[in-house]
């Protein structure tokens, strides 16, 4: 079926192993464009190291990563959100204190103005960020709020809604939809 394209992601014989032992023992898989997969395994089985070693937050130890054409073994998150991977840790990296705008950005915010300076714009991020949680339905009254008041199901839908908005040609997500409504749930994936 989908001979005529080509894989976004393909990995083969990826091994990841954590000092003696072995986390990930020879996986190869391909994903090809608009392609969904569900990854089920026991607890311990390597869902989550193979995510994390497909974000750059682990290395691997052997085998081979190719991310739409290009070489996809990420050393730093960075990399691999600059090569389109958005992902989504259950134990998700928000900042409680600081608002849920500027934990949508989050080093991305809009400037204007000269050079790298430049003034934040926040009215135009604020609407940003309601807009996009809006579409994956979740009402912020209030963007200025810090993310500490938000409940779990919001955060997660807060980083979901980032990923997508920034463009993630991948989106990775680890249990991601446990402590969403079903009516959520259902919504982040009809938008994947
Ligand atoms: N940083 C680490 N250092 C050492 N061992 C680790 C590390 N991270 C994971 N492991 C081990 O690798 C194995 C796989 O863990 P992983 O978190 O990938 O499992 P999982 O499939 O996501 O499980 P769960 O369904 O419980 O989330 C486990 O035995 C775990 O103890
Ligand atoms: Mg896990």
């Amino acid at each position: 079926m989908n001979d005529s394209k080509k894989p976004l992601i393909e990995i083969k014989d990826l091994v990841k192993r954590f000092g003696n032992f072995t986390a990930l023992n020879g996986v190869s898989l391909d994903v090809y464009p608009g392609e969904v997969h569900a990854l089920l395994g026991d607890n311990g089985a390597g869902k989550s190291t193979l995510i994390k070693v497909l974000a750059g937050v682990h290395p691997a130890t052997s085998g081979s990563i190719v991310i739409d054409g290009k070489e996809g073994k990420f050393s730093t998150p960075r990399q691999a959100t600059d090569a389109g991977i958005g992902t989504v840790y259950q134990d998700l990296a928000l900042n409680a204190l600081t608002s849920v705008t500027r934990n949508f950005f989050l080093g991305r915010e809009i400037k204007k103005g000269p050079g790298s300076f430049g003034i934040m714009q926040m009215n135009e991020m604020d609407k940003i960020t309601i807009d996009e949680m809006a579409k994956i339905g979740i009402n912020i009254s209030d963007p200025t709020q810090p993310v500490g008041t938000m409940s779990g199901g919001q955060r997660q839908t807060l980083a979901i809604a980032r990923a997508i908005y920034f463009g993630a040609k991948i989106l990775i997500l680890d249990e991601p939809t446990s402590a969403l409504g079903q009516k959520t749930a259902n919504g982040s994936v009809k938008n994947n």
